[in-house]
Order: structure tokens, then C-alpha cells, then sequence
């Protein structure tokens, strides 16, 4: 049976079948040494023409860089001064016993047995399974699972449900431009894909699901940044019967227990984390989400903070006009009521964002769980009587069937993953990314369809 380069540590002396690429060679007369590579990590292994049979041999001679081979072999462990304090697998080395090419390999792009940092990133994104290999890349690549994977059982432990939402829907109004799909069955009618499953989860509050989270994919077809991608994957929750301390602190606590069990080498600066409200962000750094490092070329220094109390509303910047600064389902607080007809921009709301060295890397708030407060903040926003029952009727209908109080956040895990692993650009962190100008330069994507598809889909006339 085929074990991990890293499981030989605890075999000295037994024999083991192993599976890698090649990720070094080195000849030294008639003996050749191979680093041989799999997700483990790197073993070396000694080819001595007297311990293999002749089609070994020959095997061992023609196995070049990134060739994927397989052997047997007698683990044994080095002498002190041949010792590797680098490598896990530094105290021992494989005797090749027999030995075979399971597939060749054509000459990179690239070299993948670094750190592929300095190489050309469109080349990179566009061998993206080569750079995989990579010892840097398949560690964030890990860290993403081991991530998920504490979150679903953090959350899980808690009771909150993992509840799928659909990625086929009518948009959800948060800003951002929506990608469209068309729809072949309708004519002229389109899907879109969801800048969240924002709708979705306060539609699974008023079906009763109380506590819910999802790992979900967001799409938005927005202006790309290091830390913007046009879909990313969002944390995403939302708790019935609750408010906004209770979420913080469920966040707080979630967050702090990831970094303590996952990433012991990095500290937070402040537990529990600091609380701005918005006016004081503004007024102290001149920003909603400030970097309160102490030293900011610590690459250890994690300073984490909440900005609370956001303005419910802001001015558009292209049009006269009031926006949303959240979204329209963002709950206005009570005291503030009153200000809603004569001086909706000093209404503050229950929205709130984690900011991590000065990066916004989640947002929430409480939402409106009231039908004619709903409508009057659409109203607000300047929707009418039509456009309030075409876009948003289903929920002004839902918050007539007995609605709890909700609330919940969002965190970006491509951000947050990308500061843990101090990356400075999300496409590190996200296996497939599409380049800053939103291409998939591996699959090459976006691209031309055939004229029929086209058709089939009632965007050209047939
Ligand atoms: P929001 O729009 O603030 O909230 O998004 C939540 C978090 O998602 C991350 N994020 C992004 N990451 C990568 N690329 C992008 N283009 C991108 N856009 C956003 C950010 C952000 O903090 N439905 C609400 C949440 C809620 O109210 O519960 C929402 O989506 O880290």
C-alpha cells in the first residue's frame, strides 16, 4: 500500500511503496538521488545500481523533473552529518528497490520546487495546476479545508444548521453590479447570480431554521482589486431571536479559537477586540476600517476590531440620490426612528464590520423584520409602488407570516485566509482565481459561444 512521504519518518527499516514527483536529481557517478514530492512534502530517495533490477535502472535513468513515479523501497535513516534539519523526512532516505515511471512530464513553465512568488502571475494562473505543486501554494491551499473545516464544526457545535441556498436567483440589491444568466425556457428573461445568499437567509429565519451558516460562493461582477475577486466564498450566518452583542460575541470568540488552534505562531493584539463605532472610526483615523497594528511590519500582529453604528443611509456618489450603506434589509436603530422622514442620513443602524489590519474582512448587522418599515426605507431609496412589489414582494409578503427578530454577518474567508497566511493578494489563497482583469487565463474564460448557444438562449434572434 502506497504510504505519504512523511509517514517514513517511524519505518526505518521497513520496506514502503511510494508515489511522487520528482522534484530534484542529483547524479553522483552511478548513483542518482531524487527528491521525490507528494502533498506530504519532500523525501529523498537513493537509486544504487546494485540493489535494482535492469528495467529499474533504466527507469531511475530516465526520470526527469516533475516525472510522477512510483517504488519500493528500504527506509533508513542518514547519517548524523547527512542529515536535513529542512525536511520533515531529513533524518531518512529511501533505498530504491525496483522503481518506475507512472508518467512523464514535458518541460515547465515554471519551477514549482520554490516558492513561485517572483514568477511571471500570468503564467502562474494559467499552469494554475502547476503552481499547485508548489510547497507555498498547496499550504494555503490547506489552510483554506483546515479553515472550513473548524468552522463547520465550531458552528455545528452550537446548533446552527449548514443550509444550501441557490445560486440561480433574482439579484439581491447590495451595491454591487450582478452577473446575469439568461434563461433558455424564457425568452428574454434572465437568473442572476447572488452577490450573497442575503435574501435567502432571512427567507430560512421567518421558515423557522433559527441558527444557519453556509460556506457560500458570491458573485459579483464588480471592478477588480487585490482584495476583490468577481466570486469569492463567504462565511455566511444569521441567528433568529438575537442581537448585536450576541453576534459579536459569537464571532469574537469563533475567531479567537480558529487563531488559537490553527495558527498558534500569530497573535492577536487585543482581546477582546477593540469596538469603534463609526462616527468615532471616521473621526480618529479617517476610516471605517482602520489598521490598529501597534507595528505594522510584524507579520505576527493580528488587530482585529469592530466598527458598529454605521449610517443606515449614504449619499450616491454618481447620482442625487440616497444608497444603502449595508443593504435596504439593514435594521435602523429605535431611537433613531425618528429621524427617518426629516434627516434619513443621521439614522445609525445595527450594521457592523470586522476589521482586521485594516482590511474589512466580515459585515452584518440586524435586519428589519417589519413589512411597512421595509417599505419605507425602499421608499427611501426612491423605489416606487411597482418597482418595491417587482424586486422585493416576496419579502414584504414573507414578513407577514410571523417573523422573528434576525440578524447575522459575513465574513470573506478569501481575505480572512490571505491575512492569516500573510498574503498580500486574495488570488493566493483561492485555488482557481481569475486575474486582476477578472480572466480565467487556465480555462480561458470569459469567451466567445458558438452563434446556436447564443440563440438557444434568446440572445441572438434565430
Ligand atoms: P458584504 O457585502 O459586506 O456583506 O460582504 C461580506 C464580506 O465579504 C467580503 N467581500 C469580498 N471578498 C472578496 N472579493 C469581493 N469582491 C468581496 N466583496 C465582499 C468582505 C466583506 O466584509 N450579505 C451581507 C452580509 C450580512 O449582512 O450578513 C454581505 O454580503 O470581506
Amino acid at each position: 500500500m502506497r504510504i505519504f512521504n512523511t509517514e517514513t519518518v517511524d519505518k526505518i527499516g521497513q520496506e514502503v511503496e511510494l508515489k511522487g514527483w520528482v522534484n530534484a536529481r542529483r547524479d553522483m557517478g552511478k548513483i542518482t538521488f531524487l527528491d521525490l514530492r507528494d502533498r506530504s512534502g519532500l523525501l529523498q530517495v537513493v537509486g544504487v545500481p546494485s540493489e535494482l533490477d535492469e528495467k529499474s535502472l533504466e527507469e531511475i535513468k530516465r526520470a526527469r523533473l516533475e516525472y510522477l513515479v512510483e517504488m519500493h523501497g528500504v527506509v533508513q535513516a542518514r547519517g548524523a552529518k547527512q542529515q536535513n534539519a529542512e525536511l520533515p523526512t531529513g533524518k531518512v532516505e529511501v533505498l530504491a528497490k525496483s522503481f518506475k515511471v507512472i508518467s512523464e512530464s514535458s518541460a515547465m513553465p515554471f519551477e514549482v520546487d520554490g516558492d513561485t512568488k517572483n514568477i511571471s502571475e500570468e503564467l502562474r494562473l494559467k499552469y494554475r495546476y502547476l503552481d499547485l505543486r508548489s510547497e507555498r501554494m498547496k499550504k494555503n491551499l490547506e489552510v483554506r479545508h483546515t479553515g472550513n473545516l473548524f468552522f463547520r464544526n465550531y458552528l455545528s457545535s452550537l446548533g446552527f444548521w449548514e443550509i444550501e441556498t441557490p445560486y440561480l436567483t433574482k439579484g439581491t440589491p447590495e451595491g454591487a453590479r450582478e452577473f446575469i444568466v439568461p434563461s433558455r425556457l424564457y425568452p428574454g428573461e434572465f437568473y442572476v447570480l447572488p452577490q450573497s445568499p442575503q435574501q435567502f437567509k432571512q427567507l430560512l429565519m421567518v421558515g423557522g431554521a433559527e441558527k444557519y451558516f453556509q460556506i457560500a460562493r458570491c458573485f459579483r461582477d464588480e471592478d477588480q482589486r487585490g482584495d476583490r475577486q468577481p466570486e469569492f466564498t463567504q462565511l455566511d450566518l444569521e441567528v433568529s431571536f438575537t442581537d448585536q452583542e450576541e453576534i459579536l460575541n459569537l464571532m469574537e470568540k469563533m475567531i479567537m479559537k480558529l487563531v488559537e488552534e490553527n495558527f498558534s505562531h500569530l497573535k492577536i493584539q487585543k482581546k477582546p477586540f477593540p469596538r469603534l463605532t463609526y462616527a468615532e472610526a471616521q473621526k480618529k483615523y479617517n476610516s471605517d476600517k482602520p489598521d490598529l497594528r501597534k507595528d505594522k511590519t510584524d507579520k505576527t500582529e493580528l488587530a482585529f476590531a469592530w466598527v458598529t453604528d454605521f449610517p443606515l443611509f449614504e449619499r450616491s456618489e454618481t447620482e442625487d440620490k440616497l444608497v444603502s450603506t449595508h443593504h435596504p434589509f439593514t435594521r435602523p436603530q429605535d431611537e433613531d426612528l425618528k429621524l427617518l422622514d426629516k434627516s434619513p442620513e443621521k439614522v445609525r443602524s445595527f450594521a457592523y464590520d470586522l476589521v482586521l489590519n485594516g482590511f474589512e474582512i466580515g459585515g452584518g448587522s440586524l435586519r428589519i423584520f417589519d413589512g411597512a418599515l421595509q417599505k419605507k426605507i425602499f421608499e427611501i431609496l426612491g423605489l416606487d409602488e411597482k418597482e418595491i412589489n417587482s424586486r422585493f414582494g416576496h419579502m414584504l409578503e414573507a414578513f407577514t407570516f410571523g417573523v422573528p427578530p434576525h440578524g447575522g454577518l459575513a465574513l470573506g474567508l478569501d481575505r480572512l485566509y490571505a491575512i492569516l497566511q500573510n498574503e498580500e493578494n486574495i488570488r493566493e489563497v483561492i485555488p482557481f482565481p481569475k486575474t486582476g482583469d477578472a480572466k480565467d487565463l487556465m480555462m480561458g474564460a470569459p469567451s466567445p459561444l458558438p452563434e446556436q448557444a447564443l440563440k438557444d438562449v434568446h440572445i441572438k434572434k434565430s
